[in-house]
């Protein structure tokens, strides 16, 4: 029993929080692994209130386990570093046939068998974790990191509604730890970029890397809105021996216990076998929702796994065979660059159309100018495309040898292609964008973004509807669409625009008034302000009067929030055009308040000061200032002797000379990582 409520809580108020606990994670296994629901959406939310109000009531009766607990906590100063009991292993690879074969033959040779069983499975894109469940509460979950020792990561585990945050069923053991894989949906991932696209940020290179920057969020409250999801695949440790004997047992435990296991699973007798459930998952591997990279093989009888043993930090008894690297080559025809919303401009490739990893390729992404001309890739050349991690087709190179003569360096136009308006590129900024606020493509996707569902989720206001009321001269800012009801006749004059649709866009306009300040700071559209930035600045300010009247330094000091993000939003609001759409919103209405609650927290990294130079892998510059803002480190923008650290990217500027110079400490990502992760809470 978890809940251990004192005598200050009626016996009957622990009872039905107890009751509700268990009903609640029953309906979430329902709903979230067996997508079998047994209640309806508004039911559950019942239930779901009604635990939380007993738990503020009570806060006693918080339990570990509790399902209110899967919003996320504030933020932590770092994560804690632990042992696992056993460690966590890497597989070694195969990659044809042949390869397959020889390692049956060297583990049958090894372990003196003439066969032994297997069970082929999906091998998972995404970060393997270890999850401990004590009395069958789960209480810590923990990264793979280097296998020997993770990172504490409980919080922000909790938060993904397949992992049970208690096991079900009778029988398992008093403690064990369940190993899995965490991963991001394909088809979230392909939204999250678009999103980042959107919001000119940098887009995430596949749905591993978003996995990976979702897991390790300090502020657990961003892990719960990703789209995380798990698959259990093994017990890696058990404190008795009431644990199935095969691997194939091991899987149905693991879902009796509560969790989802990998939907496809072969068992193998030989090698033939084996071979022919590759094939198998070869045909289908791109049908599911999340990035597969191969299959995994493992001796189905652990009495066989036993007896194979590992080599260095491989198992003898299972292997990886992975599918072949999904390259193509194929023609460039152009280079066309788009517009977005905050007015970057995104080169991208037009394919001679390619298959490439299942699926037919006929556009890839090219970044921007720098990686362009970085991979000197040019309109005309024959390239080598590639699906990275199962989604998005990049364009790894030229092959030289094809290139035609005369071809021409690339350069992004000096116009931007909507507008004709010069463009411009920041010096140290990867992005060149179009500055015009008139600019109508900027515009259209502004409205189709202050419009859509995360932002004040105007019903039926989408891409055409945007462009269409913009070209109609209807809408000439996001303000004005508070304004259409007096232009109905207008309205009614446009193309599929009937008495029946002109109501139902009013209707949908009006019932969207309504939207918290925080959805309204995101509907924007300003720079680097994504909902988590806004619902920061909302919660800080209240009100879009007092966040015009912040000084930079006060939205700065928000912690969360980085010096390049605070200029930014202080950049939008110090712009006449924004100032009179909020004006104009204010007197149509729009103009929520909010709460303010201040926030604080550790700070670990007090008073020093930080300088970030060059690109890091797993951050942009933004969010690797606001993590040190977070923790109480200061952000300067130039190196002198009173810069404690210089954290080193890829291609650093001039900032590493100067460093170097003054003798100040320059660190790489993985120490800057290590600094922030261990700093003491
Ligand atoms: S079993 C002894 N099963 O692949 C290692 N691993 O390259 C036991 N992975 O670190 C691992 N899907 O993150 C296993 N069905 C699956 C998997 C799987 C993905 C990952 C796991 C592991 C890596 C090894």
């Amino acid at each position: 029993m978890s809940a251990n409520p004192r005598p200050s809580v009626p016996a009957d108020a622990a009872r039905r929080a107890e009751w509700l606990r268990k009903e609640i994670n029953r309906h979430n296994h329902l709903y979230h692994v067996l997508a079998q629901p047994e209640i309806s959406d508004a039911e559950f939310d019942r239930l779901f209130r009604e635990l939380k109000d007993l738990e503020e009531q009570h806060p006693e009766l918080r339990a570990p386990d509790s399902p209110t607990q899967r919003v996320g906590a504030p933020p932590a100063p770092g994560f804690r570093t632990v042992e696992h009991p056993v460690p966590l292993l890497s597989l070694s690879n195969v990659f044809d046939a042949d390869e397959l074969r020889a390692w049956y033959r060297r583990a049958c040779d090894y372990g003196d068998l003439k066969n032994f069983d297997m069970v082929c499975e999906l091998k998972i894109d995404g970060l393997a974790i270890a999850l401990t469940y004590e009395d069958g509460v789960l209480t810590r979950g923990a990264t793979r990191g280097d296998g020997i020792r993770g990172e504490d990561v409980t919080a922000n585990l909790r938060t993904i509604r397949t992992i049970p945050l208690r096991i079900g069923g009778d029988g398992h053991p008093r403690v064990v730890e369940v190993r899995g894989e965490v991963f991001f949906p394909k088809r979230a991932f392909e939204q999250l970029n678009k999103d980042r696209e959107a919001q000119g940020e940098p887009l995430y290179v596949n749905p591993r890397n978003a996995a990976s920057g979702a897991l390790r969020q300090l502020d657990s409250r961003i892990t719960a809105k990703r789209p995380l999801d798990f698959f259990a695949y093994a017990i890696g440790y058990a404190n008795d021996s009431a644990t199935p004997v095969t691997q194939w047992d091991t899987l149905q435990t693991l879902r009796d216990w509560g969790f989802k296991t990998p939907p496809w699973s072969r068992r193998a007798n030989d090698l033939d076998e084996a071979l022919k459930a590759f094939e198998e998952v070869g045909g289908v591997r791109t049908k599911w929702d999340f990035a597969i990279d191969g299959m995994v093989v493992k001796a189905n009888e652990r009495r066989i796994a036993q007896r194979l043993g590992y080599v260095g930090r491989e198992p003898r008894w299972a292997t990886a065979f992975k599918f072949a690297a999904e390259q193509a080559t194929t023609l460039l025809k152009e280079i066309r660059v788009n517009v977005g919303r905050t007015g970057s401009l995104n080169p991208y490739a037009v394919l001679e159309p390619v298959f490439v990893g299942g699926v037919m390729v006929s556009q890839a992404t090219l970044h921007n100018e720098d990686d362009v001309r970085r991979k000197d890739i040019r309109e005309g050349d024959t390239v080598i495309v590639q699906r990275a991690g199962d989604v998005i087709p990049q364009v790894v190179g030229p092959v030289l040898s094809k290139r035609p003569a005369g071809s021409k360096e690339y350069r992004l136009p000096k116009e931007c292609p909507s507008c004709g308006e010069p463009v411009v590129r920041d010096p140290g900024e990867a992005v060149t964008r179009c500055v015009n606020s008139r600019c109508p493509v900027q515009f259209e996707r502004l409205l189709e973004h202050f419009a859509s569902r995360g932002a004040m989720d105007i019903e039926g206001l989408g891409e055409k509807l945007a462009k269409t009321l913009i070209h109609a001269g209807l809408v000439q800012d996001v303000a004005d669409v508070y304004s259409l009801e007096s232009r109905r006749s207008e309205l009614l004059e446009l193309e599929r625009m009937g008495e029946k649709s002109v109501d139902k866009l009013l209707a949908s306009i009006d019932a969207a008034r309504q939207r918290p300040l925080s959805r309204l700071l995101f509907a924007l559209g300003i720079q680097h302000v994504g909902n988590e930035i806004a619902e920061l600045l909302a919660g800080r300010f209240g009100s879009t009067d007092a966040l015009r009247n912040a000084s930079v330094e006060a939205i700065d000091e928000i912690e969360g929030i980085g010096p390049e993000i605070a200029r930014s939003v202080r950049q939008w609001l110090d712009t006449p055009g924004n100032q009179k759409v909020l004006d104009k919103l204010a007197a149509a209405g729009i103009d929520p308040h909010e709460d303010t609650a201040a926030r604080s927290g550790p700070k670990p990294l007090e008073g020093k000061r930080f300088v970030v130079t060059g690109s890091l892998e797993r951050y942009t510059r933004a969010e690797a200032q606001s993590l040190i803002k977070s923790l109480g480190g200061q952000i300067s923008g130039s190196v002198s002797k009173k810069t404690d650290y210089v954290v080193v990217g890829a291609e650093p500027g001039s900032k590493l000379d100067d460093a170097r110079r003054l003798g100040v400490t320059t660190i790489d990502e993985d120490a800057f990582l290590r600094l922030v992760h261990k700093a003491p809470g």
